[in-house]
């Protein structure tokens, strides 16, 4: 059982995130992790997908699970919290052929019915810091996966909402070590995600069983569109000096 602050937090995310998911389709997903990372197609941390289960961690409008298909993954599983998005998902991934869909909505904090010891790869595209515990997620999704499945996960850098940019200056305007659940910035209505150092998320991988096997903090900046909007959540100005997001990739031991 979740508190019942926690249950309320994810009722009033919900609520945003089914507002919010128009503009959110297809926005963030593979081969693409996040804003100014390297794509899978450089990295390849999934080696090869074909005949694999699968399971997305807040699988949005399902642009990933897609990108999982065709690359020959058998099963294509998905949670999100939002109706809207898994609704966008259904449709997206109807077209899919060969391919057993199963979507669930729901908070990745519980279990709806996802089976367990199942999957080749669990994974999450920009989603995991959305959660109100992490300890329990990580717990959930680590139970999904069978011995010697893989993780794959992309958030955030917890430094990039520390810091923010005035003109040509940065500026430190919260302290690194203040963690918990947080309104995020640049969203106008309540969405409250859990503010969290990378020793915190380490430490619970480890903690849960996982084995690490690599993280990326590195950014890719193109030449042709160097001159960002400071305006804009994430600048090219920002991600040169700090990394504007984060990829671990683990194992279930
Ligand atoms: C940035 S989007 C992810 C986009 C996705 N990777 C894609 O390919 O479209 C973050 C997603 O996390 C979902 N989310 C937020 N809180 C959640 C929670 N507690 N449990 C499950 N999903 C959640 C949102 O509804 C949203 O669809």
């Amino acid at each position: 059982m979740l508190e019942s602050i926690k249950e309320d937090i994810i009722l009033s995310n919900k609520k945003s995130w089914d507002d919010a998911a128009p503009r959110f389709f297809g926005r963030t997903a593979l081969p693409i992790y996040g804003p100014i990372l390297p794509t899978e197609n450089e990295l390849n941390l999934f080696d090869d997908l074909s005949g694999k289960k699968v399971l997305e961690i807040g699988c949005g409008s399902g642009h990933s699970l897609k990108y999982m298909a065709s690359n020959g993954a058998s099963e294509l599983w998905g949670i999100d919290l939002s109706d809207t998005q898994i609704e966008a998902a259904r449709t997206l991934l109807s077209v899919v052929n060969n391919t057993k869909v199963n979507l669930f909505q729901g908070a990745m904090e519980k279990n709806p019915g996802i089976p367990i010891e199942y999957f080749d790869i669990v994974y999450s595209i920009y989603a995991i810091g959305w959660t109100v515990d992490l300890g329990r997620t990580l717990q959930n999704l680590y139970s999904y996966l069978k011995p010697g499945g893989k993780f794959i996960f992309s958030w955030e850098h917890p430094i990039h909402s520390r810091i923010s940019q005035n003109g040509e200056q940065l500026i430190i305007n919260k302290s690194y070590h203040d963690e918990g659940l947080q309104q995020c910035e640049p969203w106008d209505r309540p969405a409250i995600m859990n503010q969290l150092r990378i020793s915190t998320y380490i430490n619970e991988l480890i903690q849960t069983g996982f084995q690490i096997e690599k993280i990326v903090e590195d950014v890719v900046i193109q030449e042709e569109i160097k001159s960002g909007d400071p305006a804009v959540w994430y600048t090219h100005k920002k991600a040169s000096l700090i990394p504007p997001a984060f990829i671990i990739k683990c194992i279930k031991r």
